[in-house]
């Protein structure tokens, strides 16, 4: 099948859906990008995203404007549009978490959305994050709300989203995937559409459940590992040694792999996954003492970043002004949700202190924002080092000591460990994780 005949559509045009949409129009085929965010919709029809991935060396942007100009990629927000032109859908919408619970609002609605257009022969691929069951406990019954069946009139998979964002379109190409499919039929079709873009290996799983469950874990090991060494960088603190000389000497030894601290962890996957798992695991009655810990010491890294300020905050907090560097939730990223930033931010405001943060990348406004590196720093008491962009410029420490508070010794948390090995100008402290 010439391949402007495999028509597409993604619902959900976030940081997954918008370079999924992409990677299989780049590749010849028809797609259609459904969003509720009418807004969203009207700026990716104009050719704007705010994200930051690129692919060969052309942007999102150019990708974006070239994709839309050929008339192989349109985005609308009107879902039976989409499911009357295309036989293969992606669902992307995922579950928001808040206070710990999973909302599922939006994948029922996208679901229904789905269902009200839904065709004999289709393909429905559900791309994001479960709560384990959920494709076979929610996803399917709502389609099947239509008075198709699965397995009979429509094909359903469900299959893991591993990329990272800055990294998409690269990794949709080359990362393994996983498929389960309602039956061998389904998950079949699954990987042929899924390998117009994905070159490495798409292994099937038995059932919709290994794959959800395999995708929630790959997000939870990420976050016991990381609270592993971000335990250990308090220990470090407290015995005086280099936490990351520790992690750099230990991981010589040949079956250890540490990976560095940090002042929290956020993004939608890794915060939210063990929130994903415990609903299930209620219900059937199974407590995780280990993943709960481990999430609970990574909540309480952004309180060790703020006791860092505060020790070496000179003026009272009432009075006091740090600058935050970088609020996205990892380095180069334009996502600040969840981001550990957003828990300091509001921890140090709490004790009296003003905050100005600058992150150039990132395109949500707050009270904070800051419009420049200078306007961030300017007459602060001391900096705090969250985030690595490009627009942020570490190059010059006189400089920046300069723009300071210069009266009370000012100070920098580095809790990126950016400046490590750099030469510190007289007269400024800074301080590691
Ligand atoms: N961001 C990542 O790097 C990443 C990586 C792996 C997996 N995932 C998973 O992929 C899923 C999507 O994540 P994301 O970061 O792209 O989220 P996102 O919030 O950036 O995008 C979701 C989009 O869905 C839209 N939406 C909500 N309800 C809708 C509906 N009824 N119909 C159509 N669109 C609707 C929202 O407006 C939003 O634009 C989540 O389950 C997430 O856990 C994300």
């Amino acid at each position: 099948m010439s391949r402007e005949n495999i028509r597409v559509a993604v619902f959900g045009l976030g940081f997954v859906g918008l370079p999924l949409a992409l990677s299989f129009a780049m590749r010849g085929c028809t797609v259609c990008g459904v969003d509720v965010n009418e807004e969203l919709v009207e700026e990716i029809n104009s050719g704007v995203t705010y994200h930051q991935e690129s692919y060969r060396g052309l942007g999102i942007r150019e990708i974006l404007r070239r994709e839309l100009d050929a008339g192989r990629f349109s985005a609308t927000g009107r879902p039976g549009e989409a499911m009357a032109s295309c036989d293969n859908i992606i669902i992307t919408v995922g579950l928001p978490v808040s206070d710990g619970v999973p909302y599922y609002g939006h994948l029922e609605d996208c679901v229904r959305a789905v269902a009200a257009g839904l065709k004999k022969g289709d393909l429905v691929v559900v791309r994001g994050t479960m709560v384990p069951g959920m494709t076979r406990g929610l996803v399917l019954p709502l389609l099947e709300e239509s008075g198709l069946k699965a397995g009979e009139d429509f094909y359903l998979a469900y299959s893991s989203e591993r990329i990272a964002e800055g990294k998409a379109f690269e990794e949709f190409e080359n990362m393994p995937g996983l498929v389960g499919g309602y039956d061998e039929k389904a998950a079949l079709r699954a990987r042929e559409l899924l390998s117009v873009v994905t070159r490495a290996e798409l292994a099937l799983a038995s059932c919709f459940e290994v794959v959800e469950t395999a995708k929630v874990v790959e997000n939870v090991s990420r976050d016991v590992n990381i609270a592993l060494v971000n335990e250990l960088a308090v220990f470090c603190k407290a015995v005086g040694i280099d936490v990351f000389e520790v992690i750099a000497l230990a991981n010589t030894h040949k079956r250890v792999s540490l990976l560095v601290p940090g002042p929290g962890v956020g993004g939608y996957c890794i915060p939210n996954a063990l929130h994903y798992l415990t609903p299930k695991a209620g219900e059937l009655g199974v407590d995780l003492p280990l993943m709960k810990t481990a999430r609970q010491v990574n909540e309480e890294m952004p309180a060790h970043v703020v006791s860092l300020v505060m020790k070496n905050l000179r003026v009272p907090p009432s009075v006091g002004r740090v600058a935050v560097l970088g609020i996205a939730m990892k380095d180069y990223s334009s996502d600040d949700r969840c981001s550990p930033a957003h828990r300091i931010i509001n921890l140090l405001e709490r004790a009296g202190l003003e905050v100005r943060a600058f992150d150039p990348a990132v395109p949500a406004r707050y009270h904070f924002s800051a419009d420049s590196l200078e306007k961030a720093l300017e007459g602060a008491h001391g900096a705090l080092i969250l985030a690595r962009q490009e627009g942020i410029d570490l190059s010059d420490l006189e400089r920046i000591a300069g723009m300071l508070n210069g009266g009370i010794t000012p100070f920098i948390i580095d809790a990126k460990n950016i400046l490590r090995g750099r030469k510190i100008p007289p007269g400024l402290v800074v301080e590691g994780l």
